[in-house]
């Protein structure tokens, strides 16, 4: 029904073996036989959650599931005047169990896990990954260990590792190294690897294209989201091409991935007409979910962005913290930075011109307002303190800003 296959050379694995690399070095796809698949769900908008489409997921087993998918997507009609375009919409992927949309690769990776026999799983991440994994390997009963880059995560996403009894690393170094060591750790001790270099944890993350189209009922133009690993945008661009080659649709939407200023490799390399990145050795953003220098799946969201006609595109810190108001003041949605970063690149080129005003376009936010609790209080007034009086109280709002 499915292989596992490499997407440099081609050369076929049984999907049962553990391998998260080809012999080659190139990486790994779960491919199906889609001409003899039998799919028995319907686009109609209804029902909508990971495990709807699990005719399209590679596992048998009873899935280890929190209930993730199903996100809000919404229209901002207020936004898209402000910003000067019709159509906008934001799948608000913090709405997830664990408030980022890495849940939605981690129930099929962690239940993967189990189905290989596994009783251990390990990742290296800058925050989310690692609050996901810790949560379902609690859900399925298995050992987590997690590697963090130290003094660069976010408070929300450590304080759920923790909670959910994972074993947590601080690691003196960065995200990067974090992920070469975990990579040892998982050969040597023989962890189930979780990040998404894991063909299988990609699969779950593709449904958030399923959703949007179930919801939609149509394929908006352009989809924007940010990059980091650069795992979600390869996810989502074989969600759509999987409804495409199974007739649900007839065109991909434009695949447009937003990095920070200080951590573009992609955008380097989409630039320079480069099939791969040359790796930052310091990247540096307050998006720390995005501070990655050397995304391991570039090659495939190059591919996913060239083959769909999109753009890679960078947009500074000041830029993402001013979206990030946006969104929350204009529409009421609280993500954290490197959510923000989506609607930032979307400012940017509707200015430029790139995206015009009658496009269909949808934004995914990636993770919640909640997570980064430190970087808004960094970002905004502190509270105003006032002694316990009214007239104290009336001033002070009317010199509030
Ligand atoms: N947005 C958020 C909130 C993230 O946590 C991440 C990645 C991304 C975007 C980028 O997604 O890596 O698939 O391109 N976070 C990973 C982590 C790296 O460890 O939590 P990507």
């Amino acid at each position: 029904m499915y292989t596992l296959a490499c997407i440099e050379c081609g050369k076929e694995y049984d999907p049962d073996t553990v391998i998260y690399t080809c012999e080659c070095g190139g990486l790994l796809e779960v491919r199906f036989d889609l001409d003899s698949l039998e799919i028995n769900f319907k686009l109609d908008g209804r029902g909508m959650k990971v495990w709807k489409y699990r005719d399209l997921l590679p596992v048998t087993t009873d899935p280890v599931t929190i209930n993730e998918g199903g996100t809000p997507l919404y229209r901002c009609e207020k936004l898209g005047k402000v910003y000067g375009i019709e159509n906008l919409f934001v799948k608000h992927e913090g709405m997830n169990p664990s408030g980022s949309f890495k849940d939605r690769g981690m129930t099929v990776g962690v239940t993967k896990a189990i189905e290989l026999g596994r009783t251990a799983v390990a990742c290296a991440s800058t925050g989310n990954t690692s609050a996901s994994m810790a949560m379902y390997a609690a859900k399925g009963g298995l050992v987590a260990v997690v590697l963090l880059p130290k003094g660069k995560v976010a408070m929300g996403k450590v304080a759920q590792a923790l909670i959910y009894g994972a074993k947590v690393l601080a690691i003196r170094g960065n995200f990067d190294i974090a992920l070469e060591l975990v990579r040892a750790v998982a050969d040597r001790l023989g962890f189930y690897l979780l990040n998404s270099l894991n063909p299988f944890r990609l699969e779950g993350q593709k449904t958030i294209a399923f959703e949007i189209v179930d919801e939609l009922g149509y394929v908006p133009e352009r989809i924007v989201l940010p990059v980091g690993n650069a795992g979600n945008i390869s996810a989502i661009y074989k969600g759509f091409n999987e409804l495409r080659e199974l007739g649900f649709i007839d065109s991909v939407p434009r695949m447009t991935g937003i990095q920070a200023e200080g951590a573009r490799p992609v955008v380097d390399a989409y630039e320079n007409g480069m099939s791969d990145i040359i790796p930052y050795g310091s990247p540096e953003t307050l998006a720390t979910a995005i501070r990655i220098g050397n995304p391991v799946n570039a090659v495939k969201a190059l591919k996913a962005i060239r083959e769909s006609g999109g753009v890679a595109l960078s947009v500074s810190d000041e830029e993402i913290i001013s979206a990030q108001k946006d969104l929350a003041r204009i529409e009421g949605i609280g993500v954290e930075p490197a959510s923000a970063a989506s609607i930032a690149g979307l400012k940017k080129l509707i200015e430029r011109g790139e995206i015009s005003r009658d496009d269909d376009v949808v934004c995914v936010v990636t993770g919640h307002l909640l997570k980064d609790p430190e970087e808004i209080i960094s970002v905004c007034d502190n509270p105003l303190e006032v002694d316990p009086d009214i007239n104290e109280i009336r001033r002070a709002i009317s010199t509030d800003k």
